[in-house]
């Protein structure tokens, strides 16, 4: 059996079942501030080190899921997709690890809060959100834990969009990857902000995934990436808990960098920075240091996302017009 579905009928064994017709779900988008970079297991996507985020509020995927029959429908934005996109085919094999009875498959509606077309990973909200819908349509009532275990069956950082605020997912040690999910750091930080900068809409050069193994495989920078984490996570962890924004944006930022830095060592090698992004880190740097307390993190993208504090937006905004500030 596939080590995807041994993981499924573990945690569904002992669930009784008591379906609906329809079930809806939201999950917010998250972005890293010490990142998700290489996997210890490809296929049930357990990482080489522990990561920790802050999600997005109102941005994000909010799903409705159904059953239907002969194959499952995935619609996007109002848009029926086409069956054989390997976006659905990806969707299609996941649904298939739920699907008890074997007349009845999914229709799953799912609608992006966040820009899709921008370029912002909606997977990690999109494969949440359906894991919420999917316990809520079963009736499995499944713990928060084994929520987050089948989102990151999904996609890996799909594991920690089940929750607002900051998410921090543990990498575990086990084969089976039981001991590999995430769960919310309480600590409330209200005036923290994140804002999203869409510098380029097309479509990326190269996939998270695939950038990600060859980074793994080929970077010999990537050694020294569970030492930059195992650093950069306790700052982050503390910078929280003090609400000391500085310490939390020189760590996020700095992971950020290394996190590209070792994919430019992979061959070929990976460089998703565009001219732009570039520009707008410089530009990021000289505020700082005219005195904006303003920090940058990057993922597998061009685009740019900042980290600023509430009483600092209207200062940001004038600077970045076009940024979207999550809520
Ligand atoms: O979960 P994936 O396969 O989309 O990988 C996400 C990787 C990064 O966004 C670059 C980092 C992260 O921790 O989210």
């Amino acid at each position: 059996m596939n080590p995807k579905q041994e993981v499924v009928n573990h945690i569904l064994a002992h669930r009784t079942e008591s379906p609906m017709t329809e079930a809806d779900a939201f999950a917010p988008a998250n972005i890293a501030l010490c990142k998700y970079w290489g996997k210890r297991d490809t296929e049930l996507n357990l990482p080489v080190t522990s990561s920790l985020s802050l999600s997005l509020g109102s941005l994000g995927s909010q799903c409705h899921l159904s059953f239907c029959e002969e194959r499952h429908q995935v619609v996007l934005n109002d848009e029926p997709l086409d069956p054989n996109s390997p976006f659905v085919v990806r969707l299609s094999q996941y649904l298939d690890l739920f699907r008890r009875d074997t007349d009845r498959y999914y229709r799953v509606e799912t609608l992006n809060t966040i820009p899709t077309a921008a370029g912002f990973a909606s997977s990690a909200s999109g494969f949440a959100s359906t894991v919420l819908a999917l316990d809520k349509l079963h009736g499995w009532c499944l713990s928060e834990i084994e929520l987050s275990i089948l989102a990151r069956l999904g996609s890996g950082s799909a594991c920690r969009s089940l929750w607002q605020g900051f998410v921090e997912w543990h990498a575990g040690e086990t084969e089976t990857g039981m001991d590999c999910f995430a769960q919310p750091i309480t600590t409330a930080w209200p005036e923290l902000r994140i804002g999203l900068l869409v510098l380029e809409a097309g479509k990326k050069p190269i996939g998270s995934r695939e950038a990600m193994q060859r980074t793994v495989e080929t970077s010999p920078l990537y050694a020294s990436w569970p030492h930059k984490v195992a650093a950069d996570i306790q700052i982050i962890r503390k910078a929280i808990e003090e609400n000391n924004f500085e310490a939390l944006g020189a760590a996020a930022e700095s992971n950020a960098l290394t996190m590209h830095a070792t994919m430019m060592g992979a061959t070929p090698a990976v460089v998703y920075w565009l001219p732009e992004s570039v520009e707008t880190m410089h530009r990021v740097w000289k505020l700082r240091r005219e005195g904006l307390p303003l920090y940058f993190t990057m993922d597998a993208g061009p685009n740019v996302k900042l980290l600023f504090l509430d009483k600092d937006r209207q200062h940001v905004e004038e600077h970045f017009p076009d940024l979207l500030v999550a809520q």
